[in-house]
Protein backbone atom coordinates (compact mmCIF):
# COMPACT_ATOMS: atom_id res chain seq x y z
CA UNK A 1 0.00 0.00 0.00
CA UNK A 2 0.90 3.37 -1.08
CA UNK A 3 1.10 6.04 2.52
CA UNK A 4 -0.13 9.17 1.49
CA UNK A 5 2.37 11.99 3.31
CA UNK A 6 0.57 15.47 3.96
CA UNK A 7 2.32 18.27 5.93
CA UNK A 8 0.51 21.32 7.15
CA UNK A 9 1.99 24.44 5.70
CA UNK A 10 -0.42 27.19 6.28
CA UNK A 11 -4.20 27.58 6.68
CA UNK A 12 -4.93 26.40 3.16
CA UNK A 13 -3.64 23.38 3.01
CA UNK A 14 -4.45 22.51 6.75
CA UNK A 15 -7.86 23.09 4.84
CA UNK A 16 -7.34 20.53 2.23
CA UNK A 17 -5.54 18.34 4.38
CA UNK A 18 -8.19 17.73 6.99
CA UNK A 19 -10.96 16.86 4.35
CA UNK A 20 -8.63 14.69 2.66
CA UNK A 21 -8.05 12.82 5.73
CA UNK A 22 -11.50 12.75 6.15
CA UNK A 23 -12.47 11.05 3.14
CA UNK A 24 -9.82 8.07 4.69
CA UNK A 25 -11.87 7.84 7.87
CA UNK A 26 -15.09 7.77 6.25
CA UNK A 27 -13.70 5.13 4.30
CA UNK A 28 -12.59 2.54 6.68
CA UNK A 29 -8.90 3.77 6.03
CA UNK A 30 -6.29 4.60 8.35
CA UNK A 31 -4.73 8.20 9.02
CA UNK A 32 -2.22 8.66 11.68
CA UNK A 33 -2.04 12.69 13.24
CA UNK A 34 -0.62 14.56 15.41
CA UNK A 35 -2.32 14.86 19.22
CA UNK A 36 -1.54 17.01 21.90
CA UNK A 37 0.27 14.00 23.72
CA UNK A 38 1.68 11.86 21.18
CA UNK A 39 1.15 10.98 16.91
CA UNK A 40 -2.20 8.51 16.84
CA UNK A 41 -3.31 6.06 14.35
CA UNK A 42 -7.01 6.91 13.88
CA UNK A 43 -9.59 5.10 12.19
CA UNK A 44 -13.42 4.94 12.53
CA UNK A 45 -15.05 3.33 15.71
CA UNK A 46 -17.88 2.73 14.57
CA UNK A 47 -16.06 0.37 11.99
CA UNK A 48 -15.16 -3.09 13.14
CA UNK A 49 -12.86 -4.11 10.27
CA UNK A 50 -11.50 -0.50 10.26
CA UNK A 51 -10.42 -1.62 13.77
CA UNK A 52 -9.58 -4.63 12.79
CA UNK A 53 -6.82 -2.98 10.38
CA UNK A 54 -5.08 -1.27 13.42
CA UNK A 55 -4.22 -4.43 15.28
CA UNK A 56 -2.92 -5.61 12.17
CA UNK A 57 -0.74 -2.85 10.82
CA UNK A 58 1.02 -1.87 14.74
CA UNK A 59 0.99 -6.08 15.47
CA UNK A 60 -0.83 -4.96 18.50
CA UNK A 61 -2.51 -7.76 20.53
CA UNK A 62 -5.93 -8.06 20.12
CA UNK A 63 -6.63 -7.83 23.89
CA UNK A 64 -5.21 -3.84 24.34
CA UNK A 65 -8.60 -1.73 23.81
CA UNK A 66 -8.32 0.99 21.97
CA UNK A 67 -8.60 4.33 23.01
CA UNK A 68 -11.99 6.49 21.54
CA UNK A 69 -11.21 10.16 20.52
CA UNK A 70 -14.66 12.15 20.13
CA UNK A 71 -15.59 16.10 19.37
CA UNK A 72 -16.89 18.29 21.92
CA UNK A 73 -20.82 17.89 20.73
CA UNK A 74 -20.54 14.17 20.17
CA UNK A 75 -22.89 12.70 22.34
CA UNK A 76 -21.18 10.54 24.61
CA UNK A 77 -24.30 8.34 25.83
CA UNK A 78 -23.89 6.53 21.78
CA UNK A 79 -20.50 4.72 23.55
CA UNK A 80 -21.13 4.72 27.35
CA UNK A 81 -23.84 3.09 29.50
CA UNK A 82 -24.01 5.88 32.29
CA UNK A 83 -21.62 9.50 32.77
CA UNK A 84 -21.03 9.25 36.83
CA UNK A 85 -20.54 12.81 38.17
CA UNK A 86 -17.11 12.91 39.08
CA UNK A 87 -16.81 12.05 35.65
CA UNK A 88 -18.80 14.98 34.76
CA UNK A 89 -16.61 17.29 36.95
CA UNK A 90 -13.14 15.74 35.23
CA UNK A 91 -14.36 16.23 31.72
CA UNK A 92 -15.42 20.06 32.76
CA UNK A 93 -11.67 20.06 34.01
CA UNK A 94 -9.93 18.95 31.75
CA UNK A 95 -11.57 18.36 28.33
CA UNK A 96 -9.87 18.65 25.33
CA UNK A 97 -7.21 17.40 26.82
CA UNK A 98 -4.46 14.89 27.60
CA UNK A 99 -7.29 13.00 29.88
CA UNK A 100 -8.87 9.58 28.91
CA UNK A 101 -11.62 8.39 30.83
CA UNK A 102 -12.83 4.68 31.53
CA UNK A 103 -16.65 4.27 31.55
CA UNK A 104 -18.77 1.12 31.20
CA UNK A 105 -19.23 1.07 27.81
CA UNK A 106 -22.80 0.70 26.02
CA UNK A 107 -23.98 -2.06 24.36
CA UNK A 108 -23.70 -1.79 20.89
CA UNK A 109 -19.94 -1.00 20.94
CA UNK A 110 -18.00 -3.60 18.82
CA UNK A 111 -15.83 -5.94 21.47
CA UNK A 112 -12.55 -5.86 18.71
CA UNK A 113 -12.05 -2.20 20.08
CA UNK A 114 -12.53 -2.87 23.61
CA UNK A 115 -10.55 -5.67 23.84
CA UNK A 116 -13.29 -7.89 25.21
CA UNK A 117 -13.61 -5.75 28.03
CA UNK A 118 -17.04 -3.93 29.74
CA UNK A 119 -15.94 -0.71 29.41
CA UNK A 120 -14.65 1.86 27.04
CA UNK A 121 -11.57 4.85 27.17
CA UNK A 122 -12.39 7.88 25.60
CA UNK A 123 -11.06 11.51 25.17
CA UNK A 124 -11.44 14.51 23.21
CA UNK A 125 -7.71 16.16 21.77
CA UNK A 126 -7.09 19.75 21.98
CA UNK A 127 -4.52 19.63 19.42
CA UNK A 128 -6.41 21.65 16.24
CA UNK A 129 -5.26 19.03 13.40
CA UNK A 130 -6.78 16.12 15.67
CA UNK A 131 -9.74 18.07 16.65
CA UNK A 132 -10.34 19.20 13.52
CA UNK A 133 -10.44 15.53 11.62
CA UNK A 134 -12.64 14.19 14.28
CA UNK A 135 -15.11 16.53 14.69
CA UNK A 136 -15.12 17.12 10.38
CA UNK A 137 -15.47 13.58 10.01
CA UNK A 138 -18.48 13.06 12.54
CA UNK A 139 -17.47 10.03 13.96
CA UNK A 140 -16.08 8.53 16.96
CA UNK A 141 -12.16 8.29 15.68
CA UNK A 142 -10.05 5.23 17.68
CA UNK A 143 -6.23 5.93 17.70
CA UNK A 144 -4.18 4.20 19.69
CA UNK A 145 -0.19 5.41 19.16
CA UNK A 146 1.09 5.48 15.79
CA UNK A 147 3.79 3.27 16.69
CA UNK A 148 4.55 -0.06 15.91
CA UNK A 149 3.60 -2.23 19.05
CA UNK A 150 6.40 -2.43 21.76
CA UNK A 151 8.26 0.64 20.03
CA UNK A 152 8.52 4.12 21.82
CA UNK A 153 5.50 6.20 21.29
CA UNK A 154 5.95 8.90 18.14
CA UNK A 155 5.99 12.29 18.95
CA UNK A 156 7.18 13.48 15.28
CA UNK A 157 5.68 12.21 11.53
CA UNK A 158 9.08 11.10 10.91
CA UNK A 159 8.21 8.07 13.75
CA UNK A 160 5.23 7.34 12.16
CA UNK A 161 6.67 6.86 8.85
CA UNK A 162 10.09 4.85 10.28
CA UNK A 163 7.25 2.38 11.75
CA UNK A 164 4.12 2.42 9.59
CA UNK A 165 4.89 3.47 5.98
CA UNK A 166 3.47 1.57 3.61
CA UNK A 167 0.95 -0.32 6.13
CA UNK A 168 -1.54 3.06 6.48
CA UNK A 169 -3.59 5.24 4.10
CA UNK A 170 -2.38 8.47 5.16
CA UNK A 171 0.31 10.35 7.35
CA UNK A 172 -0.40 13.63 8.45
CA UNK A 173 2.81 15.93 9.58
CA UNK A 174 1.68 18.59 11.92
CA UNK A 175 5.40 18.89 13.64
CA UNK A 176 6.37 17.83 17.09
CA UNK A 177 4.20 17.16 19.58
CA UNK A 178 3.24 19.40 22.78
CA UNK A 179 3.43 16.89 25.34
CA UNK A 180 5.73 13.79 24.15
CA UNK A 181 4.01 11.21 26.53
CA UNK A 182 0.69 9.70 26.05
CA UNK A 183 -2.49 10.89 27.77
CA UNK A 184 -3.46 10.28 31.35
CA UNK A 185 -5.89 6.82 32.07
CA UNK A 186 -8.45 7.05 34.78
CA UNK A 187 -11.14 4.32 35.43
CA UNK A 188 -14.20 6.16 37.54
CA UNK A 189 -16.32 3.04 37.09
CA UNK A 190 -15.99 1.78 40.70
CA UNK A 191 -16.62 4.20 44.20
CA UNK A 192 -12.56 4.75 43.65
CA UNK A 193 -11.57 6.24 41.05
CA UNK A 194 -8.25 4.84 39.79
CA UNK A 195 -4.89 5.89 37.76
CA UNK A 196 -4.02 3.17 35.09
CA UNK A 197 -1.67 5.10 33.11
CA UNK A 198 0.43 8.64 34.70
CA UNK A 199 0.59 11.65 32.22
CA UNK A 200 0.71 15.37 32.28
CA UNK A 201 -2.71 15.18 34.25
CA UNK A 202 -1.00 14.69 37.36
CA UNK A 203 -2.64 12.62 40.66
CA UNK A 204 -2.69 16.00 42.45
CA UNK A 205 -4.59 17.93 39.47
CA UNK A 206 -7.40 15.84 39.65
CA UNK A 207 -7.11 15.48 43.19
CA UNK A 208 -7.96 18.92 43.22
CA UNK A 209 -11.43 18.21 41.14
CA UNK A 210 -12.81 14.91 42.85
CA UNK A 211 -10.74 14.35 46.18
CA UNK A 212 -9.09 11.13 46.34
CA UNK A 213 -7.84 8.97 43.48
CA UNK A 214 -5.63 5.64 43.60
CA UNK A 215 -3.10 5.04 41.80
CA UNK A 216 -2.30 1.31 39.96
CA UNK A 217 0.31 0.03 42.28
CA UNK A 218 2.11 -2.29 39.82
CA UNK A 219 2.92 0.87 37.86
CA UNK A 220 6.40 1.56 39.55
CA UNK A 221 6.75 -1.16 41.60
CA UNK A 222 9.55 -2.72 40.20
CA UNK A 223 9.01 -6.51 42.02
CA UNK A 224 5.55 -6.80 41.68
CA UNK A 225 3.82 -10.00 40.08
CA UNK A 226 0.25 -8.34 40.00
CA UNK A 227 -1.28 -7.82 36.63
CA UNK A 228 -1.76 -4.19 35.41
CA UNK A 229 -5.51 -3.11 35.33
CA UNK A 230 -5.03 -1.09 31.82
CA UNK A 231 -4.24 -3.89 29.66
CA UNK A 232 -2.14 -1.84 27.61
CA UNK A 233 0.27 -1.52 30.68
CA UNK A 234 1.59 -4.96 30.89
CA UNK A 235 3.40 -5.41 27.66
CA UNK A 236 6.71 -4.67 27.51
CA UNK A 237 6.72 -1.11 25.74
CA UNK A 238 8.22 2.04 24.69
CA UNK A 239 11.04 0.00 24.37
CA UNK A 240 14.36 0.93 22.17
CA UNK A 241 16.36 -1.70 20.74
CA UNK A 242 19.47 -1.25 23.01
CA UNK A 243 19.47 -2.65 26.42
CA UNK A 244 18.29 0.11 28.64
CA UNK A 245 19.51 0.33 32.35
CA UNK A 246 17.93 3.36 34.56
CA UNK A 247 20.87 4.67 37.51
CA UNK A 248 19.04 6.13 40.50
CA UNK A 249 20.99 7.97 42.92
CA UNK A 250 23.09 11.50 43.65
CA UNK A 251 23.97 13.06 40.98
CA UNK A 252 27.88 12.50 41.22
CA UNK A 253 27.41 9.13 42.44
CA UNK A 254 25.44 8.16 38.99
CA UNK A 255 27.43 10.20 36.46
CA UNK A 256 30.65 8.13 38.03
CA UNK A 257 28.78 4.50 37.81
CA UNK A 258 27.53 5.10 34.65
CA UNK A 259 31.11 6.50 33.45
CA UNK A 260 32.56 3.21 34.66
CA UNK A 261 29.88 1.37 33.21
CA UNK A 262 30.58 2.78 29.44
CA UNK A 263 34.10 2.23 29.61
CA UNK A 264 33.46 -1.17 30.78
CA UNK A 265 30.83 -1.99 27.89
CA UNK A 266 33.36 0.23 25.16
CA UNK A 267 36.03 -2.40 26.62
CA UNK A 268 34.16 -4.98 25.73
CA UNK A 269 33.85 -3.52 21.93
CA UNK A 270 29.89 -2.76 22.50
CA UNK A 271 28.43 0.77 21.46
CA UNK A 272 27.00 2.49 24.21
CA UNK A 273 24.64 5.32 24.68
CA UNK A 274 23.97 7.96 27.66
CA UNK A 275 20.44 9.93 28.26
CA UNK A 276 21.96 13.00 29.93
CA UNK A 277 20.75 15.94 31.50
CA UNK A 278 21.90 19.79 31.60
CA UNK A 279 23.10 18.95 34.62
CA UNK A 280 25.46 16.73 34.08
CA UNK A 281 26.52 16.43 30.64
CA UNK A 282 29.81 17.61 31.04
CA UNK A 283 30.43 14.83 33.00
CA UNK A 284 30.43 12.64 30.15
CA UNK A 285 33.68 11.65 28.15
CA UNK A 286 32.62 8.51 26.18
CA UNK A 287 29.86 6.96 24.69
CA UNK A 288 27.15 8.58 22.54
CA UNK A 289 25.98 11.39 24.55
CA UNK A 290 22.28 12.52 24.29
CA UNK A 291 21.04 15.64 26.04
CA UNK A 292 17.73 15.25 27.52
CA UNK A 293 17.50 18.74 28.98
CA UNK A 294 17.02 20.22 32.66
CA UNK A 295 16.29 17.83 34.90
CA UNK A 296 14.23 20.41 37.00
CA UNK A 297 11.99 20.83 34.06
CA UNK A 298 9.95 18.18 33.60
CA UNK A 299 8.12 18.97 30.48
CA UNK A 300 10.97 19.50 28.61
CA UNK A 301 12.67 15.63 29.86
CA UNK A 302 8.71 14.09 28.74
CA UNK A 303 9.61 16.25 25.42
CA UNK A 304 12.32 14.58 24.24
CA UNK A 305 12.55 11.22 25.64
CA UNK A 306 10.69 8.80 23.41
CA UNK A 307 12.57 10.82 20.28
CA UNK A 308 15.83 9.77 21.95
CA UNK A 309 15.14 6.85 22.45
CA UNK A 310 14.23 6.12 18.79
CA UNK A 311 17.69 8.14 17.99
CA UNK A 312 19.91 6.05 19.83
CA UNK A 313 18.24 2.98 17.92
CA UNK A 314 18.83 4.73 14.89
CA UNK A 315 22.49 4.56 15.63
CA UNK A 316 22.49 1.18 16.53
CA UNK A 317 23.17 1.54 20.46
CA UNK A 318 23.97 -1.73 22.39
CA UNK A 319 23.57 -0.53 25.80
CA UNK A 320 21.79 2.69 26.85
CA UNK A 321 22.08 4.11 30.32
CA UNK A 322 20.05 6.86 31.66
CA UNK A 323 19.81 8.76 34.89
CA UNK A 324 16.57 8.50 37.17
CA UNK A 325 14.57 10.90 37.43
CA UNK A 326 12.16 12.70 40.34
CA UNK A 327 9.16 10.47 40.62
CA UNK A 328 6.73 13.51 41.57
CA UNK A 329 3.96 15.36 39.77
CA UNK A 330 4.60 15.02 35.68
CA UNK A 331 7.88 12.78 37.15
CA UNK A 332 5.45 10.08 37.66
CA UNK A 333 5.04 9.59 33.80
CA UNK A 334 8.29 10.08 33.35
CA UNK A 335 9.52 7.87 35.30
CA UNK A 336 6.42 4.88 34.46
CA UNK A 337 7.68 5.17 30.50
CA UNK A 338 11.19 4.58 31.77
CA UNK A 339 10.85 1.76 34.16
CA UNK A 340 8.74 -0.07 31.22
CA UNK A 341 11.62 0.58 28.66
CA UNK A 342 14.31 -0.59 30.50
CA UNK A 343 11.94 -3.70 31.77
CA UNK A 344 12.66 -3.00 35.06
CA UNK A 345 16.08 -2.97 35.41
CA UNK A 346 17.26 0.09 38.12
CA UNK A 347 21.24 0.27 39.12
CA UNK A 348 20.83 1.94 42.48
CA UNK A 349 24.23 4.23 43.40
CA UNK A 350 23.04 4.87 47.04
O1 LIG B 1 -2.33 10.13 24.46
C1 LIG B 1 -2.91 9.11 24.13
O2 LIG B 1 -3.72 8.52 24.87
C2 LIG B 1 -2.62 8.55 22.73
C3 LIG B 1 -3.16 9.56 21.70
C4 LIG B 1 -3.04 9.08 20.29
O3 LIG B 1 -4.48 9.89 22.02
N1 LIG B 1 -3.18 7.26 22.56
C5 LIG B 1 -2.68 6.17 23.19
O4 LIG B 1 -3.34 4.98 22.88
O5 LIG B 1 -1.75 6.21 23.94
P1 LIG B 1 -2.71 3.55 23.18
O6 LIG B 1 -3.62 2.61 22.50
O7 LIG B 1 -1.29 3.54 22.75
O8 LIG B 1 -2.85 3.37 24.71
C6 LIG B 1 -4.13 3.17 25.29
C7 LIG B 1 -4.01 2.66 26.69
C8 LIG B 1 -3.53 1.24 26.72
O9 LIG B 1 -2.65 1.08 27.81
C9 LIG B 1 -4.83 0.47 26.92
O10 LIG B 1 -4.64 -0.78 27.51
C10 LIG B 1 -5.61 1.42 27.80
O11 LIG B 1 -5.30 2.70 27.30
N2 LIG B 1 -7.06 1.19 27.71
C11 LIG B 1 -7.86 1.39 26.65
N3 LIG B 1 -9.13 1.01 26.94
C12 LIG B 1 -9.14 0.58 28.22
C13 LIG B 1 -10.14 0.05 29.11
N4 LIG B 1 -11.38 -0.10 28.72
N5 LIG B 1 -9.75 -0.30 30.36
C14 LIG B 1 -8.46 -0.12 30.78
N6 LIG B 1 -7.48 0.36 29.98
C15 LIG B 1 -7.79 0.69 28.72
MG1 LIG C 1 0.64 3.01 22.70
Amino acid sequence: MQTIIRMIENNENFTQIIKEGVKYLKNGGLVAFPTETVYGLGANALCENASKKIYYAKGRPSDNPLIVHVSKDYDLYKLVKDIPEKAKLLINAFWPGPLTIIFNKNNCISNTITGGLSTIAIRIPSHPIAYQLIEQSGLPIVAPSANLSGRPSPTQAQHVIDDLNGKIDMIIDGGNVKIGLESTVIDITSAEPIILRPGFITKEMIEQIIGDVNVDKTLLNVNTSQIPKSPGMKYKHYAPKGELFIVKGQLDKVTYTINQLVMQKEQEGYKVGIIATKQSIDSYKRGIIKNIGNRNNQEEIAKHLFAILRELDQIGVDYIYVEAFNNKDFGQAIMNRLIKAAGYKVINTD
